[in-house]
């Protein structure tokens, strides 16, 4: 089983530019994308069943979030078993299906590694409990004495991302730290045995024909020595602004290059993509200088408002710090821990990524489409989460007895509704479950998604599925689109954005009201209204061939 997935692709290593500098990538949510048993959960047999949708919808790659054996206390990323599948998802042979037949429809899979912290039913951690305090099984976490007379107070003031302490205490009175949920322990990553494991697992993916992995909280693996106390509170509000002694230590960059060294090994231009939360674009650039990762997210990108000024800087921020240390710039509007952008921006600016209002949803549909049409006219590689090209909107008003996201039950959590963008997703028909499979679904979806779904939209060319098939084919087709490291802007006025590259130009309204511009070219795409005169109608973004000059 190991060559064979590889060999079917071109290789690239070794030459530039990789297929992963534009490449636009689709992440799949296995709980909430295609079931093929009928128990409610979506698998990894579903998901090979649509491959062919991923293929015609046009885009590059797959990104799979975890499928691994699991309590599922954290919807996957608390992993008991790192080289098993669970079994609500299948089996190692469904997993190796999905690649070989993305292989051959030319797709690559990435699938999502947690290195962090695994599953309180993980094997290691199990024994690390059973062996007691001083155990040498108990260094490959964080076990720590507790302070006060009788150690019952935390061993530092660390917090959870998820609410609460970082740290939990067991029988024997030793505590560990978790910077998630209780059933997501740490690991200590100065320990050898860690470090092994990990190339290990690594490779068990890259010999199976993975083409790289997504690296979950990719800035978290070393903590700052002595654990020391941050001497803060509310630390999660500090997050975006300060290297944390738990995040964005330098430690982390040795372990990537010792990975990139692996992934070099194999052929097929296999990558790795940090999910690194630091305060800066500069920061994150330093996870995919030359010889370490490939990619990273560009969460500054997803927290900006639509708003042309606010835009602009983070899209020139951005291509900057990538430039230095020749890295692709990423885009991303929406994931699995964020309010779907097509209900963020039916809200007021500024009220974050966890929201539980739906807003306007016209408003936030018609910015949605302008949005998605400005990051796939960037340079560089954009990254789609489920349904946005449906242009699905969050589920607001879950009942709470539905939620599962484990921040919601953590006191004090205050990123407690990741559920609301985890619904599965409508396919067909007029009834739940719209096609996602024949025995309901892990979290209900709306009466409204009808017409909303796959078979609704397809044929359609007002729907936003034929807006993302169109706009993926013309990506691919044109050749400025997507590439280079720079833009060129052009004069505009406020609120709008006018960029160039080649023959090809991007103009996007921010604003609510209509603009008229001097552009003459044709309209290769709009995402909304018909243009008229140069007249770019409001929150639109229109793609246009023009002459040269
Ligand atoms: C980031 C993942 O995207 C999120 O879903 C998860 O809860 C945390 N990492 C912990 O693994």
């Amino acid at each position: 089983m190991t060559q064979h997935l590889a060999d079917a692709l071109p290789t690239t290593t070794g030459t530039t530019p990789g297929w992963w500098r534009d490449a636009v990538i689709y992440q799949v949510y296995p709980r909430s994308f295609a079931d093929s048993n009928g128990d409610g959960m979506g698998d990894l047999e579903g998901i090979r069943s649509r491959l062919p949708y991923l293929k015609e919808l046009g885009v590059d790659a797959v990104w799979l979030s975890p499928f691994y054996a699991s309590p599922q206390a954290d919807a996957g990323y608390d992993v008991a078993d790192y080289r098993a599948i669970d079994p609500m998802f299948g089996t190692l042979h469904d997993a190796d299906a999905v690649i070989r037949e993305a292989h051959d429809l030319g797709l690559r899979i990435i699938v999502d590694l947690v290195p962090n912290h695994c599953s309180d039913q993980h094997e290691w951690f199990k024994q690390a409990l059973r062996e007691g305090p001083g155990s040498r099984l108990r260094e490959r976490f964080h076990f720590r004495p507790g302070k006060g007379e009788n150690g019952e107070l935390p061993p530092n003031d660390w917090e959870s991302i998820f609410g609460g302490p970082a740290w939990t205490r067991v029988a024997d009175g030793e505590w560990y730290l978790h910077l998630f949920a209780p059933e997501q322990p740490d690991f200590n990553w100065e320990h050898p045995a860690v470090q092994d494991e990990f190339r290990s697992i690594l490779r068990f993916w890259l010999d199976l024909g993975a083409d790289g992995f997504r690296v979950d909280v990719a800035h978290g693996l070393v903590k700052a020595p002595g654990l020391p106390d941050l001497g803060a509170r509310d630390q999660l509000k500090l997050l975006g602004n300060d290297v944390m002694p738990f995040f964005d230590q330098d430690g982390v960059h040795e372990i990537y290059r010792s990975w990139r060294l692996i992934l070099d090994e194999y052929e097929g231009d296999r990558v790795l993509v940090a999910e690194a939360w630091t305060p800066t674009v500069e920061r994150t650039a330093r996870y995919v200088r030359p010889d370490e990762m490939h990619q990273a997210f560009n969460f500054q990108y997803l927290t900006s408002d639509w708003e042309a000024t606010a835009l602009r800087e983070v899209i020139d921020g951005s291509l900057a710090a990538m430039r230095p240390v020749g890295a692709p710039t990423t885009w991303v509007l929406s994931n699995h821990d964020v309010t779907r952008h097509a209900t963020r921006f039916a809200n007021p600016a500024g009220l974050g990524t966890q929201l539980r209002e739906p807003g306007d949803r016209d408003l936030g549909l018609r910015r949605a489409r302008a949005a998605s049409l400005l990051m796939l006219a960037l340079p560089g590689s954009a990254y789609v989460y489920q349904g946005e090209e449906l242009g699905l909107p969050d589920v607001t008003d879950l009942p709470d007895e539905v939620r599962q996201d484990p921040s919601f039950f953590r006191a004090a959590g205050q990123d407690g509704f990741r559920d609301g963008c985890r619904v599965p997703i409508p396919w067909s028909g007029t009834e739940a479950p719209y096609g996602f499979g024949t025995g309901g679904s892990w979290l209900p979806q709306p009466d409204s998604w009808a017409e909303l779904s796959v078979e609704a939209q397809t044929g359609d060319p007002s729907s936003t599925l034929e807006l993302y098939r169109t706009a993926l084919r013309l990506r691919r087709e044109h050749p400025d689109l997507g590439a280079g490291e720079s833009v060129d802007w052009q004069e505009a006025p406020e609120g709008v954005l006018v960029l160039r590259r080649g023959n090809f130009l991007c103009t996007a309204n921010t604003t609510g009201t209509a603009v008229r511009l001097p552009v003459t070219g044709e309209v290769l795409l709009s995402s909304g209204d018909t243009v008229e005169d140069g007249v770019l109608p409001a929150d639109t973004t229109v793609w246009w061939q023009v002459t040269a000059g």
